[in-house]
């Protein structure tokens, strides 16, 4: 077991709270009306993942000092998670995340939305202030990417028959995408050293895959005061996760026509039942397993530091998550 680096750990925790500083200072405005709510998304911000990844990326292509582009950067990536969360619990009708409520819960939809726009738009702003086009220019083509996937899957509701290469399109889609640029990007405004950023790119792919597969789980098998999120509304809205779609593709007849069942009578506890003990369960499981093998492969050939160490170690916690 590889232990993490104290001085890697305080590094990133100062750094943390720079970045912390820069979202918040963004947001800020004259209206209190604005700073409440978006106070209250900033509650959402737990792990920060997506801006460690940035960091760890720069350190792991060899930055030396890190840049106040590389800070906004990373400020930037978690403003437009935090834009994404907000509409998906819209579009889920989900009233908790992270052990509190959702702002369509707590505000209502309209506010919600308008919200979500809110962030965006002020993450693309911030972007610019760096005045990096191509910065700019793949940021806004992850975000594209991340709605494609969105309506893809919103398209795909109550699809019985999808099957697992429309889930994965799906999930690189509307979550790998972003973790995958989160990665390159901390290597890019480090050094123009195209290997190392494909490499990381294809790390952060890779495991955000893994974590959305688990994710999914969670949804699935997870008890909401544990997750902190509301559970059950992958099949509440009707979306056929990897373990579903596996216990589908293996059932005979009867079993299919079974899981079917409780698919449209939507009963979560059943699904749940018949889903682990087909199997379907571990072998969802067996496939986050190999992807954070495959994600970690990518980081072999780069030198051996402790940002690299940390990046492995947070693949392997892809696979323990219980939140
Ligand atoms: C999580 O899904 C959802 C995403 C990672 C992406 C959501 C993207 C959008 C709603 C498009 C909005 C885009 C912009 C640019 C504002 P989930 O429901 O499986 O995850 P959860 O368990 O965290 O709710
Ligand atoms: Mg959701």
């Amino acid at each position: 077991m590889i232990s993490i680096d104290d001085g890697l750990a305080r590094f990133l925790g100062e750094e943390l709270d720079e970045i912390s500083g820069i979202f918040e200072s963004q947001l800020e405005g004259e209206h209190d009306i604005i700073n409440q709510i978006c106070r209250h998304v900033e509650s959402y911000r737990g792990k920060m993942l997506r801006p460690s990844l940035v960091l760890l990326s720069a350190l792991a292509s060899g930055v030396e000092e890190m840049s106040a582009s590389h800070r906004i950067i990373a400020a930037v990536v978690e403003m437009i998670h935090m834009a994404t969360l907000v509409h998906d619990d819209v579009l889920d009708e989900a009233d908790t995340r992270r052990g509190g409520r959702t702002v369509n819960d707590l505000h209502g939809n309209e506010m919600a939305v308008m919200l979500g726009d809110y962030l965006i738009s002020n993450a693309f702003h911030l972007c610019s202030s760096i005045n990096r086009p191509e910065v700019n220019l793949l940021l806004g083509s992850t975000t594209n990417t991340l709605c494609e996937g969105e309506l893809i899957q919103l398209g795909n509701r109550q699809n019985l028959n999808i099957g697992e290469d429309t889930y994965f399109t799906i999930v690189e889609k509307k979550t790998a995408s972003l973790i995958g640029a989160s990665c390159r990007l901390g290597a890019a405004l480090t050094n123009d050293d195209e290997d190392t950023a494909s490499r990381l790119e294809r790390f952060g792919v890779a495991s955000g895959i893994a974590f959305q597969i688990t994710d999914d789980l969670l949804d699935l098998v997870g008890e909401e005061d544990v997750v902190g999120k509301s559970v059950g509304r992958d099949l509440e809205k009707g979306k056929l996760t990897l373990p579903i779609i596996y216990a589908l593709g293996d059932a005979d007849a009867d079993f299919h026509e079974h899981l079917v069942k409780m698919i449209q009578s939507r009963d979560l506890v059943g699904l749940r039942c018949a889903v682990n003990e087909s199997g379907a369960i571990d072998q969802a499981m067996k496939k986050a397993a190999s992807l954070v093998e495959q994600a970690k492969s990518e980081l072999q050939d780069l030198p051996e530091t402790p940002a690299r160490n940390l990046l492995a170690v947070l693949a392997d916690g892809i696979l323990e998550r219980r939140y």
